[in-house]
């Protein structure tokens, strides 16, 4: 989506500027050091009560800043919401490979639930799911010894892409699926 889109760009950009801030930091810290140490007393008293406005500033900017960005995140939303799905679901089993991704079914109904059964014949991948503007809409580890169950609905009609969200090896890039997610 445009609005989620921006939002990276204006957190990018924030993150420049104060990267750019941190290394000026440095930077007149170092130009400036070469000083005496002389009566260093009330200029520590400064220090503190500047020490302590700036983390309650940090507190204060940066704590809800974490709440905001956070409750989107999809880990926790479509656990809920699979959870008070009660319905029965279509199973997919969804097995990890060095580097691939076998899939028992990758034709979706829009509107049902899916339960996806994953797990590795390997080492541990990452099983996650993308919608067709390439956002994360769920996502589960897949371990080697373990199934672990992920459930999602899908609403939108497409093409959702599977990519492995787990580096695990040279061609951990390539490990990409895909399901057709279609209207009834
Ligand atoms: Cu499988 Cu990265």
């Amino acid at each position: 989506m445009k609005g989620e889109h921006i939002m990276q760009e204006i957190a990018w950009q924030a993150s420049l500027i104060l990267m750019a801030l941190v290394a000026l930091g440095f930077a007149f810290v170092a130009i400036n050091s070469g000083g005496r140490y002389e009566d260093y007393a009330p200029l520590q008293k400064r220090a503190y009560r500047l020490r302590l406005a700036l983390f309650w500033g940090v507190v204060l900017v940066f704590g809800p800043t974490m709440i905001y960005t956070l409750v989107n995140l999809p880990y926790d939303a479509a656990h809920a919401r699979g959870v008070r799905d009660a319905r029965p679901a279509q199973v997919i089993q969804a097995t990890g490979h060095l580097w691939y991704w076998e899939l028992s079914e990758t034709e979706i109904a829009t509107g049902h639930p899916v339960e996806f059964r994953v797990t590795s014949a390997d080492v541990n991948h990452g099983f996650g799911i993308y919608d067709t503007n390439m956002k994360l809409v769920a996502q589960v580890q897949a371990m080697p010894g373990y199934i672990n169950t992920l459930r999602h609905t899908f609403d939108e009609a497409g093409t959702y892409k599977i990519m492995c969200l787990e580096y695990c090896g040279t061609v951990h890039h390539a490990m990409v699926a895909e399901l057709t997610v279609a209207g009834r």
